[in-house]
Formats: structure tokens, sequence, C-alpha cells
């Protein structure tokens, strides 16, 4: 199994991609500590995974609030002892608007989540890491982290920083043994998506068609490849963003 015995930590584990990851990782053998603000969700996920046998534990935390990382990581150190990966799935899209319509509310929203929010946890990981001597970080970023798209410009600027986190934090530790890479999606069947579409077949099918490959992706696509980057076998990776976009971005 590929992470067998390692303790990892998920946030967003409540729902779409994170929940996909959550149950890969712990089928490939993880310990998985888990995070997001929906305390009834969470509990129904950990409790499912529970049921299949796997070591899975729900933690309450908004990653925007400093003090809710704190009391994470404090906790981390004392329940684990070590954090072998995480991967910083969970964030927010916001609403759609022209820049000229944004509103600076919706602005701080999303940095906050996506942004600062990333920067918040990173440096917590790499407090827990750099002593042990090894771990991997894997962000999530989007498309919207090397191109843009109308509308979302609070989004697209947020994932553009992630990138910049990401290169930033494999160029300062990657001798210490610490790999940090990201992950970029292009449109992934999750509630997000159902909250762009509101299930609007024309719309469906116009994101389909809007992927070279002919669909959208699935959360466990976007899963795998967090749990290779998570696993020992890209050694020699580091400050990559892995587009995974059924061609989307090579148009
Ligand atoms: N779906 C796509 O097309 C797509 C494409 C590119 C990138 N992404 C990114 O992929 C990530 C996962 O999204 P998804 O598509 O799986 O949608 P999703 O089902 O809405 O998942 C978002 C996750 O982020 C968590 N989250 C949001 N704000 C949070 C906060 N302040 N504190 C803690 N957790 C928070 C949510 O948990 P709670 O609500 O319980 O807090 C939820 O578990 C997001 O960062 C998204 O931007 C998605």
């Amino acid at each position: 199994m590929k992470l067998d015995d390692k303790r990892i930590l998920v946030t967003g584990g409540t729902s779409g991609i994170g929940e996909a990851s959550c149950q890969l990782f712990c089928r490939e053998g993880a310990q998985v500590i888990f995070v997001g603000r929906r305390e009834d969700r969470g509990v129904e996920v950990q409790n499912g995974l529970r049921g299949k046998g796997f070591s899975a534990e729900y933690w309450p935390c908004d990653i925007s609030r400093e003090d809710q990382l704190d009391e994470l990581f404090a906790y981390i150190r004392t329940r684990y002892g070590r954090l072998d990966g995480a991967f910083n799935c969970g964030g927010i899209d916001g609403e759609k608007a022209s820049i000229l319509d944004s509103t600076l509310e919706e602005w701080d929203k999303i940095m906050n989540v996506n942004l600062r929010g990333t920067f918040m946890l990173v440096q917590r990981e790499l407090k827990m890491m750099v002593p042990q001597g090894h771990g991997s970080i894997v962000n999530m970023s989007s498309v919207c982290g090397t191109i843009a798209r109308q509308g979302r410009v609070a989004y697209t600027a947020s994932r553009h920083g992630v990138d910049a986190i990401t290169k930033t934090a494999a160029l300062e530790f990657a001798s210490k043994g610490i790999r940090i890479n990201a992950v970029a999606p292009g449109s992934v069947r999750t509630d997000i998506f159902y909250r762009s579409t509101q299930g609007n077949a024309e719309k469906e099918r116009m994101y389909n068609k809007g992927h070279p490959i002919g669909r959208i992706g699935e959360p466990e696509e976007i899963a795998r490849a967090a749990l290779w980057l998570l696993s020992e076998a890209p050694d020699f990776l580091q400050g990559h963003t892995m587009m995974i976009d059924g061609g989307f971005t090579v148009q």
C-alpha cells in the first residue's frame, strides 16, 4: 500500500475531492485526520470510514481561522506524534462576477480561505515536518492557477497565489527532505460544479465539451494524483503544479 502507516492530514474532507481522498488514502493504509466546518458531514464521513475498519478522524476546523488551526496542530502533535503528509484540499470558489461588480467582501472571503488558509496550513505543516526530516505537502490549485476565467478574479488570484506558496516552500525546504507540490484540476463533479451548473443539462454539456477529453473529472481522479504526490514515488518532484484537467489548459 502506498501510504502504509502514514499519518495524513486532509482539509476539506467533508465532501467532494477531499472526501474521495480520505477514502483512497485510508484504502492505501494511511491514518487520516480530516477537517471541514460541517460537523454533521464530518462525523458521517468519519463513521463511514471507521465502519470499513479504517483509521480516520474528523476534527472540526475553519482553515481561515488561525486559532482553530493552532488547536488542530496541537492536537495532531499530541495524538499522532508526527505528520507524514498533508493534502490542503479545502477551499471555496465564491460568486461569479466581473471585476467591476466584484465586492471587497467577496475578495476577502475567498482570499482568507484559499490563500491565507493555505499559507497558514503550510507554515504549520512545515513546522512539524522539518524537525522530522521528511514529509510531503500537496496544495490544491486549479487550472485558474495558470490561466484566467471570466468572472472569477478573486478565485483566479487565490489559485495563482497558491502556486506561488508551493514554489516558495519547495525552494526553501527541498533540501530539508520535504516535498511540496500541487494539483490543478479542471472541472470536477462535486458540489462546487453543481452550484455552478444548477443541474442544467445544457451547461453540463458545455463543461464536458470544454475539456478535450470530452467530459469533466471525477473526484477520485484528483485524489489519485494527490495520492501519487504524497507517496514516495515522485522523489525528484519539487514545486510542481500538476494539471489534471482532461487537456483543458493545452488548448
Ligand atoms: N470541483 C471543481 O471543479 C474544482 C476545480 C479546481 C479546484 N477545485 C478545488 O478543490 C477543492 C475541493 O472542492 P470540491 O470540488 O471537492 O468541492 P466541495 O465538495 O464544495 O468541497 C470543498 C471542501 O472545502 C471545505 N471548506 C471550504 N471552506 C472551508 C473552510 N473555511 N474551512 C475548512 N474547510 C473548508 C468544505 O468543507 P466544509 O463546508 O465542511 O467546511 C469542503 O469539504 C476546493 O479548494 C476547490 O476550489 C475544485
